[in-house]
């Protein structure tokens, strides 16, 4: 139906496109079009405004490159740990010349001139006034929507691109893809009317996962970052206030180290405030950085543009911990297996990418069936869910905490890494208490891989310590804070990052604290 009235609007407004007789075919044909909940449209935009528009360009050998991943990620092969640069990844995956020239004469034949790429060559972006980019892609119609408080420039209308492309485009980013709502990432703060000592905070966390006084980082070359996307920007003021009151008993940095993108004065978000000061008083006297990326063109796709941005980028940050997600269900699975790439890449580099695993546990679709995550779903990334203490207030047992995301995948199989552990928590549960098995993908990739204490955290937000902050948004900065001591450890004994580090993970089950409690929610 859409195709027929795409096509034609095509036929009405582009006969000299026709003329050469490309046929159009529709890219990420199962990505979700319509406009999310909590979103209005506002105005089209004016034909000469500028727009820019990203090209994921086929990559060659991504076999070889996913074959490698697996390699240099395994504790018990002899390649673990032998990570590739920038560039060596670049030679395996850039796009072939062919690729290359026929993307570039389709632009240029449109008038699009203005296109830089990245040091992997697989990503190309350009700048061009609507009208331009609304021909390119079929006729689209881009319109500026706005949610209250963002603004962003998106196509209802899936746009087309000449046959002979399919073969060289993955997908057209900046078109369709809405940033997902704010409730999965951000942290939500309860009044509390509670003494300050109750609830967790850092000397809690450490003493619970035994991080002593003595624990900091040493080595020059260690590094973690809390990448941000949704207008979240952390202030130095927060930090401060946040040392005075527990930033004692334990070395730390008083300061995020290196700030990528450009962070504006104004309020500070709950996300990043809690972001920075788990990460830095868990990977303490760690350097960190705080990469913002958002809102520099309403047209841009913020996840995607820091992928992008990661690609371009020699010595980024070894341990990445984000909270970003969308529902797999609404993504188009040539869209994910790209990213999934992208995170290849950067577990080949010898980067460890964290994710929250999301704040709705399951999820909920159709009352009939779970609602999985992307990111989280993916089999490439190590997903991290929360945990809650059983006696609330106090330092002991924890259990799986039920808001915590986590589920298993409709797309993505589970990886060999996991398929062991799955099948002994599947024999091990009990039928009574399991979900009816329509409800999801036995087979698939399961999540969480790992959790932390999620739930009654203090954060200091705007100057003022904030309660009961609780979200996969807490636990993920302090796994990561954990596995970059450990990155601090290796490097100081001359061995490589933990890179992607589920197989070790679940090759050193005994490592990690078996969380076999759960709050069952009732069917
Ligand atoms: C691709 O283009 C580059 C630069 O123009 C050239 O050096 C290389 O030989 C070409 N590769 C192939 C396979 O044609
Ligand atoms: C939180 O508590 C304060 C002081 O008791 C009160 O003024 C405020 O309305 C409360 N906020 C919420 C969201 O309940
Ligand atoms: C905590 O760490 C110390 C050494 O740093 C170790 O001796 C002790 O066994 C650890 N305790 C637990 C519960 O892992
Ligand atoms: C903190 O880390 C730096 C390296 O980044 C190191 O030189 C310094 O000695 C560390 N501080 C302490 C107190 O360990």
């Amino acid at each position: 139906m859409r195709v027929a009235v795409g096509l034609c609007v095509l036929f009405a407004g582009f006969s000299a496109v026709l003329s050469r007789s490309f046929e159009y075919v529709h890219l990420e044909p199962g990505q979700s079009t319509s406009i999310p909940e909590g979103w209005t449209r506002i105005e089209r935009v004016a034909p000469d405004e500028d727009l820019k528009l990203t090209f994921a360009l086929k990559q060659q050998n991504v076999d070889v490159l996913e074959d490698l991943f697996w390699k240099v990620s395994d504790p018990t092969h002899e390649e673990y740990g032998h990570y590739l640069s920038l560039h060596e990844i670049a030679d395996i995956v850039k796009p072939s010349n062919e690729t290359v020239a026929e993307v570039e004469r389709w632009l240029e034949g449109s008038g699009v001139t203005d296109c830089s790429t990245i040091i992997t060559e697989d990503f190309l972006e350009c700048s061009m006034p609507a009208r331009t980019a609304e021909n390119l892609l079929g006729d689209i119609k881009f319109h500026r929507y706005t949610d209250g408080k963002r603004r962003v420039i998106r196509s209802e209308v899936r746009y087309l691109v000449p046959r002979h492309l399919k073969d060289h485009l993955d997908f057209v980013g900046g078109v369709h893809r809405f940033p997902p709502g704010l409730k999965l990432k951000t942290a939500e703060s309860k009044n509390i009317s509670s003494p300050q000592h109750i609830g967790n905070y850092p000397t809690v966390i450490r003493e619970r996962y035994n991080i002593s006084k003595e624990v900091g980082g040493k080595h020059e070359a260690n590094s973690q970052c809390t990448p941000q996307f949704l207008e979240q920007y952390y202030h130095q003021g927060d930090l401060d206030l946040f040392w005075r009151l527990y930033g004692k008993g334990y070395v730390h940095r008083d300061e995020i180290d290196k700030v990528v993108g450009e962070v504006p004065g104004g309020l500070s978000g709950i996300e990043a405030s809690l972001d920075t000061q788990y990460i830095m008083s868990t990977g303490n006297n760690i350097t960190t950085w705080f990469w913002y990326t958002a809102g520099r063109h309403e047209q841009q796709e913020p996840f995607l543009q820091w992928l992008i941005d990661l690609s371009d980028m020699e010595n980024a940050p070894l341990v990445n911990s984000a909270s970003y997600s969308d529902k797999e269900r609404t993504v188009d699975p040539d869209y994910m297996n790209r990213i999934n790439t992208e995170f290849m890449k950067a577990g080949v580099r010898g980067l460890t990418l964290l994710f929250a695993s999301g704040d709705d546990g399951a999820g909920c679709h159709d009352n009939k069936h779970f609602e999985p995550q992307f990111p989280s779903t993916s089999p490439y990334v190590t997903t991290v869910g929360g945990t809650a203490f059983i006696k609330p207030f106090g330092i002991g047992e924890e259990q799986g905490y039920d808001i915590s995301g986590g589920g298993f995948s409709n797309f993505f199989d589970a990886p060999d890494y996991q398929k062991e552990l799955v099948d002994k928590y599947f024999k091990m549960s009990d039928p009574e208490k399991m979900p009816p098995a329509s409800y999801y993908n036995r087979v698939g990739r399961g999540y969480p891989d790992i959790a932390a204490v999620s739930n009654h955290y203090w954060v200091v937000n705007n100057i003022v310590p904030v309660p009961g902050v609780l979200g996969t948004s807490a636990s993920c900065p302090v796994v990561a804070g954990i596995l970059a001591h450990l990155n601090d450890h290796r490097l100081a004994a001359g061995l490589p990052p933990l890179g992607f580090v589920n197989p070790f993970l679940y090759q050193n089950p005994e490592t990690l604290t078996d969380v076999s409690k759960h709050l069952f929610l009732t069917f």
